[in-house]
């Protein structure tokens, strides 16, 4: 039974992480530090108590990718580490003449794939599956590869082309705050947790350049709308929304301020992602211009008429 230690902060927590990695030492028998072993397949015995206890150990010493042969597992700090995604980073692995050389990181994936796209004479097409549970880091760890290959991937030579590209990129990262203000919402495990699957499609040119980029999402959670758990929020963009528009479209939308609605539970939770400009801009960067946005947002304020608190509580048509 693994005993809970909290990685950070206090002495005594930190004493707890020095006698914890004293005993997987010893438990392994092996010279290497537990929290220096980079691959899971080299822990031995593997059971699940020293793969567990080897995960702890890393991230206690503030290691969060692992590797596990070919795979790469990706812990969740929940707290900042910039210097983990800074573009050095990213330009060091992209450098690297071997990246898997490197400590493990979810560049070294990026990397990896990029240059099997690359070096093989028939370009074959690469395939990254990131799975976990509810929090665990997906959509993070999502949007850190593709930062990675909107900066790897977009280094043409002429200005022109470079700006075609940045275009691109821009596009791309764009995507993210308005799949995620559609589609995401404040649950008890992930106050932005993914509400919908999605396939992201990047798309290379023969010279290894983003061209262009595919979203296809799937099974979105439409029950939440009308229907959310104990505690849970509805959809993000439906709070941007209400906090964030302007007093002319307050009146358009008929949504009057401080006015209590049944299908937003929460209103008072103020979370970063409940920022409507950010959506809005996000919006004009791909190419949504303003009527449009303006459409997309009436038909949320007149199909969904939502009732003040006290309404008839019927689900939108
Ligand atoms: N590598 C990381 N560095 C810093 N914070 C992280 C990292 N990974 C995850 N987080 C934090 O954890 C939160 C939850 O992660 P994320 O939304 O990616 O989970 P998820 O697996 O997509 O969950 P869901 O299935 O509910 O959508 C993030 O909002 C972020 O605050
Ligand atoms: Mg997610």
């Amino acid at each position: 039974m693994l005993q809970q230690v909290n990685g950070h902060g206090s002495g005594s927590a930190a004493h707890s992480g020095e006698s914890l990695r004293e005993d997987l030492q010893e438990l392994l028998g092996g010279e290497v530090p537990p929290q220096q072993l980079n691959d899971l397949t080299k822990v031995n015995p593997v059971t699940l108590e020293t793969v567990l206890r080897c995960l702890q150990a890393r991230y206690m010493a503030d290691t969060f990718y692992t590797n596990a042969g070919c795979t790469l597992v990706a812990m969740n700090p929940f707290k900042p580490v910039p210097q983990l995604y800074s573009p050095e980073l990213m330009r060091e692995y992209h450098a690297a003449s071997q990246p898997q050389t490197l400590k493990p990181h979810i560049f070294t994936v990026g990397e990896q794939t990029y240059r099997n796209v690359k070096s093989l004479i028939e370009p074959v097409n690469q395939s990254v599956v990131v799975s976990g549970e509810s929090g665990a880091g997906k959509t993070w760890t999502s949007r850190c590869l593709m930062k990675f290959y909107a900066v790897v991937a977009a280094s043409p030579t002429s200005w022109e082309s470079h700006k075609v590209a940045e275009r691109i990129e821009q596009r791309i990262l764009n995507s993210n705050p308005v799949m995620e203000a559609f589609g995401n919402a404040c649950t008890l495990r992930n106050s932005n947790s993914s509400r919908f699957g999605k396939f992201i499609q990047l798309q290379l040119n023969g010279a290894q350049q983003m061209t262009g980029a595919a979203v296809q999402t799937y099974l979105l959670e439409k029950t939440r709308v009308a229907c959310q758990a104990p505690s849970e929020r509805n959809f993000h963009i439906f709070y941007q929304i209400y906090k964030g528009a302007h007093a002319e479209e307050r009146v358009r939308w008929r949504l009057p301020e401080g006015a209590a609605f049944s299908w937003l539970p929460h209103p008072e939770r103020t979370l970063e992602e409940d920022c409507f400009e950010v959506t809005r801009e996000a919006m004009l960067h791909l190419g949504i211009d303003a009527p449009t946005q303006n459409n997309i947002f009436q038909v949320r304020g007149k199909a969904t008429p939502l009732t003040c608190g006290g309404g008839d509580g019927q689900p939108p048509s």
